[in-house]
């Protein structure tokens, strides 16, 4: 018997929502960002997400089926992200999924948002051999984790101040180039010159697989306002490079020397800038040259979406662990 799983997702800025079945087929993904109304603000504003969510889930959810084809009597559960997140932005998908779940008498599957990010790479690869090392690199988190069964995680390192994510989207900002900043610095990055300014890597105490961020930006900081009073001009595209470079360099050596230490062959990213082309390239190169292989999932399904939801949920269906009506947003849940 196949399992139809719909699933919601409402942490932070894309009200998104997916039918998958199995685990690995996805009948639908539809993601509804909200990307254009924050953007006049330079980040999200939690409030303002909220209410967009509110007005937007309902029809998000509603196009998730129709493009599966299918309605809510052919669901088997109902999944939704938990945490972590903006709690407003949470409880508008939380309180969504409830009320599916109870009006249809299916189970409801919390989802942690971290583990969905995780999951995104076993939607294409549901036998993939464990155990993995697994990058977990958003605008929230740089974590690295190693994985050695479905849902059990061992948190090995994380970032002790800016996520990878939040520094490319301060960097973009500083740089005025809008909001998200990762994808806009990897494009104009592309036509830079990586080591046209020297910026530090923080790699802290040695064999530390923790991160550490913000020392870059600030010398992004620092050198645009040197720049600036002494009226020299900036090449937008060399900072790009040089920044993403920096922040490439630390997040591919620390996961190499995670797979190393515990002597793991595969290495998996997740999260936003898991989409980023010089962190891909990059550390599938150095991986080979140590015989490891590294999978992450296509572009789209690193950014914040439902399928992956679904996908954590279709594991947690199998061993039967459901959440209660009375699941509530966790804004800091841990993985
Ligand atoms: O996973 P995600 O969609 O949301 C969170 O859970 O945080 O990640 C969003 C983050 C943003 O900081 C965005 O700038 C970054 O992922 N991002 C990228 C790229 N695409 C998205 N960073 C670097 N390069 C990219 N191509
Ligand atoms: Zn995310």
């Amino acid at each position: 018997m196949s399992v139809t799983i719909l699933s919601v997702e409402t942490s932070c800025d894309e009200t998104a929502a997916a039918v998958v079945v199995d685990g690995t087929t996805v009948k639908s993904n539809i993601i509804s960002s909200q990307v254009d109304v924050h953007r006049k603000f330079g980040g999200v504003v939690p409030e303002v997400a909220s209410r967009k969510h509110l007005e937007l889930v309902n029809h998000v959810i509603r196009e998730a089926l129709d493009e599966a084809n299918l309605d809510f009597s052919s669901l088997d559960a109902v999944a939704v992200t938990y945490g972590p997140g903006l709690v407003g932005a949470l409880l508008v998908g939380v309180s969504a999924a409830k009320a599916i779940a109870f009006a249809l008498d299916k189970p409801l599957i919390g989802i942690n948002h971290l583990e969905g990010h995780v999951s995104a790479n076993f939607l294409s690869e549901p036998e993939l051999a464990l155990p993995v090392i697994c990058l977990v690199v958003s605008g929230g988190h740089t974590d690295l984790v190693l994985i050695t069964s479905i849902g059990q995680y061992k948190l090995l390192g994380a970032t002790r101040d800016d996520a990878a994510g939040e520094a490319f989207d301060k960097v973009a900002r500083v740089l005025g180039l809008g909001y998200p900043g990762g994808p806009l610095i990897d494009a104009l990055a592309a036509s830079g010159d990586d080591t046209a300014i020297h910026l530090p890597r923080a790699y802290l105490a040695e064999g530390s697989l923790d991160f550490s961020f913000s020392g870059l930006k600030t010398a992004v900081i620092n050198y645009l306002h040197r720049a600036e009073q002494k009226g020299l001009p900036v090449n937008k595209a060399d900072v790009a490079a040089s920044f993403r470079r920096a922040a490439v360099d630390v997040l591919v050596d620390k996961t190499l020397l995670a797979a190393r230490k515990h002597q793991i062959s595969t290495i998996m990213l997740a999260g936003g800038v898991a989409a980023n082309r010089l962190l891909r390239q990059e550390i599938t190169y150095h991986a080979a040259r140590e015989g490891k292989r590294v999978i992450y999932p296509p572009p789209v399904l690193c950014t914040d979406n439902a399928a992956m939801i679904a996908c954590a949920a279709y594991h947690k269906y199998r061993r039967g662990d459901f959440a209660p009506l009375t699941l509530n947003a966790v804004p800091s849940l841990p993985l």
